[in-house]
């Protein structure tokens, strides 16, 4: 058996499914380079039916990101499974992941059908997914709460009709390294075709235990680890990249096996999503969390100094870290902002560094001391000013007071025109985001959320505000940051403003 672990990222299917984590087609398609970057084998970009933005993303992907496979959900219904095709089909590398529930609970009381029937829509599944590529890969939903016996059965059979990949999810996170790596030994040594298809495990965290038993199924044989970045997904979430990858490559003695993710682009790839979604890890989050690699009392400060190994099993920079929060400030060098970001892991070219250099510098004359995540904020609001952002802002001019009704002056730049208008509200927002809908023709939008989150620390530091709008029928996603947090609030507004006219088909995406 080979000792490689094929990592099938799910963070833009499970992970993205799951709610405040929805990202537009743009930010799945720069993450999916991302997931490129790290190196992992399958990307599972999405579940093409669920409705036609998920396929618009999925296609993209298929068409644009090259290397890792690309990989979309369907049911096990002929109309999932073509939608599905439609989809990945445009990949060098396809697959198909087609799914039912085998668990008694779920056969009997959500598909109302027999363990038979199951079997039989099983089998026919995959034929059709086979028709369209070989690469097909099938899920028994609910694998750990259902009969190990049926389960054989069932991977026999779709074994039998083409599978090329079965995998054996803990839907609801239910199962223990213990239970569930005997699972998987058991489908090993009864299954008389196991061996013509690759085991895969998909956990999620219920129980604070997918990683854990991901990884004692990769003992028992398992050979694909379905996992999300940051560890995000339905409910408490999927096995963690980046916990299941470091284990590996940490200890390697027990865990005879390696992956060929390239463990540096770890945080890259976890800050693009904070950035995409708006959702920080908790701080004590291993690998990835603030304080993962913060050494805090005086004995371990000491000892690290010492040595470092005498309190670190893993060096931050083998994840993507500098190892030092604090980096840069108002008397920082071009040198310095440059090595910065490419320890950060931008690629950025020489435009888009001289463009972030010259916000950096701004910043630094706002606020005394720039953190990597304001970095990573500059980065973020210099792609946003790309053009395809129909509409900018000019200039914004609010008045609130205590007796007066608040009110806001926006001026706004459009295909080299200038727009500009005033108006009131109950608050200063809704006196902007007013002015804002009038002067871009959308009344109709209506502000679905608003998140506003401090950046760093301090009275300095940069707001970041993600918006969420409703408008036509569709809902458009919104990012701005600044240090004013009604900037920051305008800005998001406006960029929401924008994801719509995108989507609508009003302006061109620029290449990622
Ligand atoms: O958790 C689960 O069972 C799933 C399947 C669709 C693989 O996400
Ligand atoms: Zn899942």
């Amino acid at each position: 058996m080979s000792d490689k672990i094929i990592i099938f990222d799910t963070t833009l299917r499970d992970g993205e499914q799951s709610p405040g984590f929805s990202m537009n087609l743009q930010e799945k398609l720069e993450f999916a380079f991302q997931l490129k970057r790290l190196g992992v084998d399958v990307i599972e970009a999405g579940f093409p039916i669920s409705s036609p933005g998920d396929f618009e993303s999925v296609k993209a992907i298929a068409q644009q990101v090259d290397g890792p496979q690309i990989c979309g959900l369907a049911r096990a219904m002929d109309k999932d499974i073509d939608r599905c095709w439609e989809a990945v089909q445009h990949s060098k590398n396809p697959r198909i992941h087609t799914f039912i529930a085998t668990s008694p609970i779920h056969v009997e009381k959500k598909l109302k059908k027999t363990q038979q029937e199951v079997r039989e829509i099983a089998v026919n599944a995959v034929k059709r997914a086979k028709q369209y590529t070989d690469n097909v890969e099938f899920s028994t939903e609910d694998a750990a709460r259902t009969g190990r016996d049926y389960i054989c059965e069932v991977v026999e059979a779709v074994i039998d009709a083409g599978a090329t990949t079965v995998n054996i999810p803990d839907t609801v996170g239910y199962s223990n390294p213990w239970e569930y790596g005997a699972l998987i030994e058991y489908i090993f040594e009864k299954v008389p075709n196991v061996g013509q298809a690759i085991i895969s495990v998909h956990c999620h965290n219920d129980l604070g235990l997918a990683v854990a038993n991901s990884l004692a199924a990769a003992r028992m044989g398992a050979r694909q680890i379905e996992c999300t970045i940051n560890g995000i997904g339905e409910r408490a979430g999927n096995a963690s990249l980046e916990e299941v990858v470091m284990n590996i490559k940490t200890r390697r003695n027990f865990f005879p096996f390696h992956t060929d993710v390239n463990t540096e682009q770890i945080y890259p790839a976890s800050r693009l999503l904070t950035r995409f979604t708006g959702i920080s890890v908790q701080p004590n989050k291993a690998i990835v969390g603030a304080n993962a690699f913060a050494h805090e009392a005086g004995i371990h400060q000491d000892g690290v100094l010492k040595e470092r190994t005498t309190y670190e099993i893993m060096s931050p920079q083998s994840v993507g870290r500098s190892g030092n929060s604090m980096v840069l400030g108002k008397h920082s060098g071009r040198h310095a902002f440059v090595s910065r970001m490419k320890e950060l892991g931008f690629a950025l070219d020489d435009a888009a560094l001289e463009k972030a250099f010259a916000a950096f510098k701004n910043l630094a004359d706002l606020k005394k001391i720039i953190f990597d995540e304001d970095l990573l904020v500059i980065v973020d609001e210099q792609s946003r000013a790309s053009d395809y952002a129909r509409y900018n802002l000019e200039d914004i001019f609010i008045r609130i007071g205590q007796d007066k009704k608040p009110s806001a002056s926006i001026r706004l730049r459009v295909d080299g025109d200038i727009l500009e208008g005033s108006g009131t509200g109950d608050g200063a927002l809704d006196a902007a985001f007013s002015v804002i809908k009038n002067l871009t023709n959308m009344e109709d939008a209506v502000l679905v959320d608003y998140h506003v989150g401090a950046v760093t620390r301090g009275t300095d530091a940069l707001a970041s505000v993600n918006i969420t709008i409703s408008a036509g029928g569709r809902e458009a996603i919104g990012r701005g940051a600044d240090t004013d947090v009604i900037r920051a609030s305008i800005k998001a507004f406006i960029n929401a403003i924008n994801h719509c006219c995108f989507e609508n088909g009003q302006v061109k995406p620029t290449e990622v």
